[in-house]
């Protein structure tokens, strides 16, 4: 288990996300960051992943050799920011199996509902990372980890590119067991839910829209 909150403090990944705030970053260059990023990131939350040995054979001799133990990761979207992360991640873990939920918040209860929710089988035998590139208020994160773990998922991480100091803290309090791995710790959230000083609306940055 790593610590609940890791912040990857690492140059490249910072270079990286300072050229992501900028606001007149083109999208396509928004994007090939993110590709970027989410993969260097993705480094840091696999690092504590069950390690088993295999036997194998060198051109010199036998060895008992170091590999990762147990089923294929589960790596879970959080719609639609959440895809961004993916094309990075699965660059290093290619044979990872994927998922997606999707929520949208009730406009008359401001809670999320699931419109969306396909996930691989067997949950509970996997390491599952969910992605999201912003963690806001948390209120979706909590949302899409109540539904993982009802369909079974035990060790669950939670991937992110910025984090607001009410997301984690909402985050700490639903999900104790589901340490954080983010590029930044902002300042706070503004009246729209904006993490501040962020870097926008991050679908809309990676994807073009308005
Ligand atoms: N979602 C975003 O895309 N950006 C924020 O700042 C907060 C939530």
């Amino acid at each position: 288990m790593i610590d609940h909150l890791t912040v990857v403090d690492h140059p490249l990944v910072q270079h990286k996300l300072t050229l992501m705030r900028e606001k007149d970053t083109s999208t396509k260059s928004f994007r090939q960051l993110l590709r970027e990023i989410s993969l260097l990131l993705a480094y840091e939350v696999t690092r504590s992943l069950p390690m088993t040995t295999v036997r194998i054979e060198t051109p010199l001799c036998e060895m008992d050799a170091p590999q990762i133990d147990g089923k294929k990761l589960a790596l879970i979207s959080i719609l639609r920011a959440g895809n961004g992360l993916l094309d990075g991640i699965l660059e290093l873990v290619p044979a990872a199996r994927v998922g997606f939920v999707g929520l949208y918040r009730d406009p008359e209860t401001l809670k999320p509902v699931q419109y969306y929710f396909k996930v691989p089988a067997e949950l509970e035998d996997r390491v599952t990372i969910v992605v999201d590139p912003m963690l806001a208020t948390g209120n979706s994160s909590v949302a899409a980890i109540d539904l993982l773990k009802k369909a079974g998922a035990k060790d669950i991480r939670f991937l992110c590119l910025l984090a607001a100091p009410e997301g984690i803290a909402r985050m700490k309090e639903a999900h104790p067991d589901v340490p954080i791995v983010t590029a930044s710790v902002d300042d706070h959230l503004n009246d729209h839910g904006y993490i501040v000083p962020g870097l926008g609306d991050a679908g809309d940055r990676m994807f073009g829209t308005k």
